[in-house]
């Protein structure tokens, strides 16, 4: 009988910031694949988001808990709370994140010069450290189980600098957008997070992999999707439901000798 490699029936499978744009998406797939989703967001439990997943997918095979991840004192009692109510998960898909906004400030989103402390803090504490302290609770959980697999979420950002000349339809209205350099560094760090502890949990079959993403279509302005498209080889920015099959891939048997590596979809953005 051939195996059916790519079985995520029953997994139980946490993805932080699982009400964002791709969370949400992440977490119809997976239903719909079988797997028991737990959103960890830092929304509060009752916002429109969860209840609309819950009425399109039911709620037997999917749970909230709000949380910050960067507060570890909070993850540790929802790490329990999941434990008891659904098992160790099996897997984690590390989305959330934040980015500056299109019309964030000056400190936040304006030239390198007055980027903010602030902001960096913000964006590596975050980005960085909250994707650290909920691959450090829930993986040490794995680990005791010998299995798992965790799923980082970098982007094309992180590995190549953002080019800036996008923004400049912008500047030349006056605004002094500039993706910010925080944003780049925090998705740099995710590479080696994730090198790091594939290698320190390759032993207790825990397997860890980024996945890059391109940028994703959400309704951006008409000069921006132009300025974004011609550096695409592919010419388009991704459908939100075009990185579901890769998160299937690395949750599944499929990859099972897979890990410590990063899979690159951006629609051929880093290839030139
Ligand atoms: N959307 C894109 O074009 C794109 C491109 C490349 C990479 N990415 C990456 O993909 C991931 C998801 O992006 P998205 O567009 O869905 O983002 P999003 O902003 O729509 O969702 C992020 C989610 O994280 C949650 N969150 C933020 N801070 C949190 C905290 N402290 N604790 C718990 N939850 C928190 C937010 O509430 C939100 O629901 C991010 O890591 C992002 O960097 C996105």
């Amino acid at each position: 009988m051939i195996p059916d490699l790519f079985n995520i029936e029953n997994k139980v499978v946490i993805i932080t910031g699982g009400l964002g744009q791709l969370g949400r998406q992440f977490t119809r797939g997976l239903v719909l694949y079988g797997a028991n989703v737990i959103i960890l967001d830092i929304l509060p439990s009752n916002n429109n988001y969860y209840l609309h997943l819950t009425d399109e997918l039911g709620s037997s095979h999917l749970d909230y808990y709000q949380v910050d991840i960067t507060n570890k004192e909070s993850i540790d009692i929802v790490s329990k709370n999941i434990i008891r109510k659904w098992d160790c998960p099996s897997g984690l898909i590390n989305t959330a994140a934040i980015d500056a906004p299109p019309n964030a400030s000056l400190e936040n989103a304006g030239p390198l010069e007055l980027y903010s402390e602030a902001a960096w803090d913000k964006m590596l504490e975050v980005n960085v450290k909250g994707t650290f302290l909920c691959c450090q609770i829930f993986g040490s959980e794995m680990a005791k189980k010998n299995r798992g697999s965790i799923i980082n979420i970098s982007s094309i950002y992180g590995m190549v600098s953002p080019d800036q000349r996008i923004y400049q339809y912008r500047r030349k209205k006056g605004e002094q957008f500039y993706k910010p350099v925080a944003y780049s560094v925090s998705k740099s760090a995710i590479y080696n997070l994730t090198r790091y502890l594939a290698t320190y949990w390759g032993e207790q079959n825990v397997r860890v992999n980024t996945i890059t993403f391109g940028g994703v279509f959400n309704n951006q302005d008409k000069e921006f999707l132009q300025e974004y498209c011609i550096r695409v080889p592919l010419g388009r920015m991704a459908s939100e439901n075009e990185y579901t099959g890769a998160i299937v891939f690395l949750l599944s048997d499929a990859s099972s000798y897979m890990t410590g590596s990063n899979m690159i979809i951006d629609g051929g953005w880093t290839a030139w």
